[in-house]
């Protein structure tokens, strides 16, 4: 058992707090992703785990026990950083061999433990060499064989790919998923790429700020998004945002915005006659439709960007520019005039002050 509990923990460089009362329970072996813009404090929460912080307030706890006042090495933790800094003189068996020489464990078990973690990674074949002769996926490999010879409780990984080229990032992705499902440590995971964040959590832990904006698994988080801040970190294309009022009449609910009205169901979505919301919609859900009306969004295509399979549509809609996600071999081109559906469910509303979603329990 090697699971992790956040409760009520703060972090405050002097006057300034950049974590708010966090609270978070990771459950063994999971893998939780935290996900957030620059500077929402992700690498400092990783850091207080790690014990490479301080703790202002509050307690983590690794396996039942607080570990506040443990020392980094005393945790059970191995933590792979995005400047991972191999040792450049010393051999790739050096390198990941390194903290347990210095721990003093004896030679034929190092060797033991080097053979196991190297064939788990595929570094057989260049124990020899020194780093400058490896490509930056396989110097990334031997900084994460460092970590896992030590044979942790817990891996924490900060941003452990962002120095990589995409087709590598997507190649050690993978690696780092299968590498998951052997080992099954409990790993915490920080990036700002939610497509990393998607692939690989079992839970994600959304930031904003120094506070948890919202928890869950990939896919509550992209078909439920608690606030418009999540909607708009999460999916690709962005979720357009359509500004509208809450109109109730004949016992109907509607949504209006410039030249515009969308008929919504109030079973789905708690309203309020009168007010101003922010009707979201992902590119993919829009479908192109024959004839426009009710319940549509229809304009000028005004730029279509190619993406092999799909094609993004853009066009104004309501006085903001929108993106239909449609098959490129049925693709308008650009000043062509535009209609598409949407399924009811398929929608999402959100308070315009608040930014809380509106939609029913
Ligand atoms: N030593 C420090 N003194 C004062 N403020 C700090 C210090 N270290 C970090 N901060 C602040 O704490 C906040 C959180 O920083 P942190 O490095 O945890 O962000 P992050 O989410 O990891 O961002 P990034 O994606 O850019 O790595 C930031 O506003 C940062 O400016
Ligand atoms: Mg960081």
């Amino acid at each position: 058992m090697s699971n992790i509990v956040c409760s009520g923990v703060d972090k405050n460089y002097g006057a300034i707090n950049v974590i708010k009362d966090f609270n978070l329970d990771i459950a063994d072996r999971e893998f939780v992703v935290f996900l957030g813009p620059s500077g929402c404090g992700k690498s400092t929460l990783l850091r207080m785990i790690a014990g490479l912080e301080d703790i202002s307030g509050g307690t983590v706890s690794i396996d039942g026990t607080a570990v506040n006042d443990l020392e980094p090495r005393d945790r059970g933790v191995a933590m792979v950083f995005q400047n991972y800094a191999l040792y450049p003189h010393m051999t790739i068996y050096d390198n990941i061999a390194f903290g347990l020489k210095r721990m003093k464990v004896p030679k034929a078990e190092i060797d033991e433990r080097i053979k196991v973690v190297a064939g788990t990674l595929g570094l057989d074949p260049y124990l020899s060499r020194k780093p400058t002769e490896l490509s930056g996926g396989q110097q990334q490999r031997v900084a994460i064989a460092r970590a896992m010879i030590k044979t942790p409780k817990v891996f924490l990984f900060d941003e452990p790919l962002s120095n990589l080229d995409a087709k590598l990032r997507h190649h050690m992705r993978v690696e780092i998923a299968r590498l998951h499902q052997n080992l099954q440590t409990t790993t915490v995971y920080v990036t700002h790429d939610q497509l990393e964040a998607m692939t690989l959590a079992d839970r994600i832990v959304l930031m904003k700020g120094g506070a948890i904006e919202q928890v869950g698994t990939p896919a509550e988080i992209y078909e439920r998004p608690r606030t418009l801040f999540v909607a708009g970190f999460i999916g690709t294309p962005n979720m357009n945002f359509i500004d509208v009022t809450v109109d109730h009449a004949d016992g109907a609910w509607a949504l209006r915005s410039e030249g515009s009205e969308i008929q919504v169901s109030q079973d789905a979505f708690n309203l309020k006659p009168g007010q101003k919301a922010v009707l979201g919609i992902r590119p993919p859900d829009l479908t192109p439709a024959d004839i426009s009306g009710r319940n549509t969004l229809a304009g000028t295509a005004d730029l279509i960007e190619f993406h092999g399979n799909d094609a993004l549509v853009s066009f104004k809609f309501a006085g903001k520019e929108v993106g239909a996600l449609v098959k490129a071999s049925s693709c308008p081109r650009t000043g062509d005039r535009v209609v598409y559906s949407f399924d009811q469910s398929r929608l999402h509303i959100f308070d315009a002050n608040s930014g809380l979603s509106l939609r029913a329990a």
